[in-house]
């Protein structure tokens, strides 16, 4: 959407970018039944009747308290984490909705490289060193309109280990920017850096493959998040904290007795302690993506997944969806563009779009597709526009001509290089 004239109390005003408009509506400036100009059809038109900014209008603002923020992980490398939370954040956005995607991955920060931006200004960097004080002078804008994008501490070879309420801190302060939806993409691992932020944030998606190694690694996962939880919960309670522990340690990577089981014997030992864990169990909901689906026979596995965590770990899972294996999605990877931007009416694009607006936002039936028109609409506006950006192949696909080849926190053979602006440590080609 180009800048707008708007008309407030017969008054003409502007021109403003979509998000100062946001903003007037957000204050109660401006309304539907004010004016706007419609630039195609060179008049002035109800606010609420525009289609460029009636979405504008079609929900409230969402108030801090209220504020949710997604943490995508899983466990597993490679999986997509990155790929599906921009993509995710792009259908939102497309939506109308203000979107903020973070990158979490202290390790090995590439979603920047994902959005096409190369040498992000800033990044959480400097905000863990007080560069910047608060999130939002981190903020980068991004080429999709309502996404910006927080980048991840690229080339510094990962952050020292923030403590967990250094994590937390994060999160609270994430949840101060005037955003509709937060979502941070997870390094892969089950390492407190990870789990914490999965902990931390109010909904946690995994993401995972079909493959059994795969499934394994997200259910260990979502344990080990469970635990950690209980662990910070009865810090208060010694004795309990060392029975939960002893659950927690006795079987890493396998789950011999079932969190029902540990209830009952925390029962036992201190009855208001079990109610106060019988909360949490409730309450904490992860929700699953099955992303490169190759044939409707491997959704089964999703909802072996579901059972498993169901029985094991007593709580329940909700099932997003799952995303087709798509080799264009690979493809977007090269031309540094989200799938969803590259090819938006790909068989990935779309059921991104499905999960989205049907999944996560509750829209279904005719209502349901209408949104996904406009998302698609939206997004292949956003498209039009993205930078065409590609990477030199012969200097920065990570490859065995790299010097640091065999010694590099971020290498991942193929793809395109999260540290590139590191340059001279590549050996040119010839
Ligand atoms: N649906 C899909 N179909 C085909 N390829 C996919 C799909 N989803 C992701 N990929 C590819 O898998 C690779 C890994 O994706 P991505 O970087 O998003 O994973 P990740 O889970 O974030 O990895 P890491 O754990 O290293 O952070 C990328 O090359 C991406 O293009
Ligand atoms: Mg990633």
């Amino acid at each position: 959407m180009s800048e707008l004239f708007v008309k407030i109390k017969d008054k003409q005003r502007g021109p403003y970018s979509s998000k100062e408009l946001r903003e007037l509506v957000h204050n109660g400036d401006f309304g539907a039944h004010d004016y706007v100009y419609d630039n195609d059809r060179q008049q002035w038109v109800r606010a609420g009747q525009s289609e460029h900014i009636q979405s504008l209008f079609e929900k409230s603002f969402i108030p801090e308290h209220q504020r949710t923020v997604f943490a995508v992980g899983g466990g597993k490398g490679g999986v997509g984490k990155t790929s599906l939370t921009a993509s995710i954040g792009i259908a939102l956005a497309a939506l109308g909705y203000e979107v903020v995607i973070v990158d979490a991955d202290l390790g090995g920060a590439n979603l920047h490289t994902c959005m096409g931006i190369l040498e992000p200004e800033k990044t959480f960097y400097d905000f863990y060193t007080l560069q910047c004080e608060a999130l939002e002078d981190i903020l980068l804008e991004t080429p999709v309109e309502n996404l910006r994008l927080i980048s991840g501490a690229c080339g510094t070879l990962g952050l020292a280990n923030p403590r967990y309420t250094q994590k937390l801190r994060f999160i609270s302060e994430l949840k101060k920017i005037a955003a509709d939806f937060i979502i941070l993409d997870l390094g892969a691992g089950a390492s407190y850096n990870v789990i914490d932020f999965f902990v931390a944030a109010e909904q946690g998606i995994v993401v995972t493959t079909p493959e059994p190694m795969a499934i394994q690694e997200t259910f260990n996962f979502i344990k080990i998040s469970l635990f950690r939880k209980l662990l910070r919960l009865f810090r208060d309670k010694p004795a309990v904290l060392t029975l939960i522990e002893k659950y927690a340690l006795s079987s890493p990577g396998r789950m011999n007795s079932s969190m029902d089981e540990v209830l009952a014997d925390v029962r036992r030992l201190d009855v208001e302690a079990s109610s106060r864990m019988e909360g949490v169990l409730d309450k904490f909901r992860p929700k699953l993506i099955l992303n490169m689906v190759h044939s409707h026979n491997e959704t089964r596995e999703g909802a072996a997944l579901r059972t498993a965590v169901e029985e094991l770990l007593a709580i329940n899972m909700d099932y997003l969806g799952y995303v087709e294996y798509d080799d264009s999605v690979r493809k977007a990877v090269k031309e540094l563009k989200p799938f969803i931007i590259a090819n938006p009416k790909s068989r990935a694009s779309r059921s991104v779009a499905q999960l989205v607006s049907v999944s996560l936002l509750g829209k279904n039936g005719w209502k349901g597709l209408r949104e996904r028109k406009k998302m698609i609409r939206n997004i292949r506006s956003d498209a039009s526009e993205y930078p065409q950006n590609s990477f030199p192949e012969s200097d920065v696909i990570c490859s065995v001509k790299c010097f640091y080849w065999g010694d590099c926190d971020y290498q991942n053979g193929g793809h395109p290089c999260p540290v590139r602006h590191l340059d001279p440590i590549f050996r040119k080609q010839s």
